[in-house]
């Protein structure tokens, strides 16, 4: 894993490790915000056929929960850089036959659909011209592995300048939205409307 991922992956461990299977674990505030969120990223899934979808930054695999509860027919890859996240995700979904984890960034194969949330939230000690390469860079990599579309969050700048962290990353919704649209597919989305201090963007090929 290169140095700008490194530290990540040592800061989630560190939350999974000292909160266990639940939202803190993933450094999410609550349950709450995490669902509103999976809500935002399965627009871009389909609701009347199969499909295949790579969890990027899964976690202990939260969404995996969500997409059972909601579809039937799909095959689910869970994919994380924390070696602690896997092993947790693939204890507590032992039964999931239609589903794996794996540790690392992206899928051995393309896959119909990839999600990614909260993976470009957590940037610590990188500057910020480093990290939106690194976003940049993780969003082409996204685009050449998704066969029919992709989606992801991003904390958003507008949000309220006293609460911003300096170890977080606060993108800019438009350069994204201009950019995948300009470089993935005509047919991208912005929802900016969901009450948190980020955006998803969707993309649809
Ligand atoms: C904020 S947590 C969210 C976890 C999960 N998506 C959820 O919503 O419950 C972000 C996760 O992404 C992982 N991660 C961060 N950057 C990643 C990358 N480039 N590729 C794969 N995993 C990454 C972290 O280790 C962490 O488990």
């Amino acid at each position: 894993m290169d140095n700008l991922l490194s530290p990540v992956a040592s800061y989630y461990t560190d939350k999974i490790k000292e909160f266990g299977p639940q939202p803190k674990g993933v450094d999410w505030n609550g349950e709450d915000g995490q669902l509103l969120r999976f809500e935002q990223l399965c627009r871009v899934l389909d609701p009347e056929a199969a499909f295949s979808v790579v969890d990027v930054g899964c976690g202990y695999g939260a969404l995996l929960d969500f997409l059972q509860e909601r579809y039937r027919d799909f095959q689910y890859l869970g994919i994380d850089i924390s070696e602690t996240m896997i092993e947790t995700a693939r204890d507590l979904h032992k039964a999931a036959a239609h589903a794996h984890f794996l540790s690392g960034t992206e899928p051995e194969s393309p896959v119909d659909f990839a999600v990614a949330s909260g993976i470009f939230n957590v940037r610590l000690g990188s500057d910020e011209p480093n990290w939106k390469a690194y976003i940049r860079d993780t969003l082409q990599r996204m685009h050449a592995f998704s066969k029919r579309g992709f989606a992801f969050n991003c904390l958003t700048s507008y949000s309220d300048a006293d609460r911003m962290r300096a170890d977080l990353h606060y993108a800019d919704p438009c350069e994204l939205f201009d950019l995948c649209k300009r470089e993935f597919s005509r047919n991208v989305a912005l929802f900016h409307d969901y009450g948190l201090y980020e955006f998803t963007i969707v993309v649809r090929k």
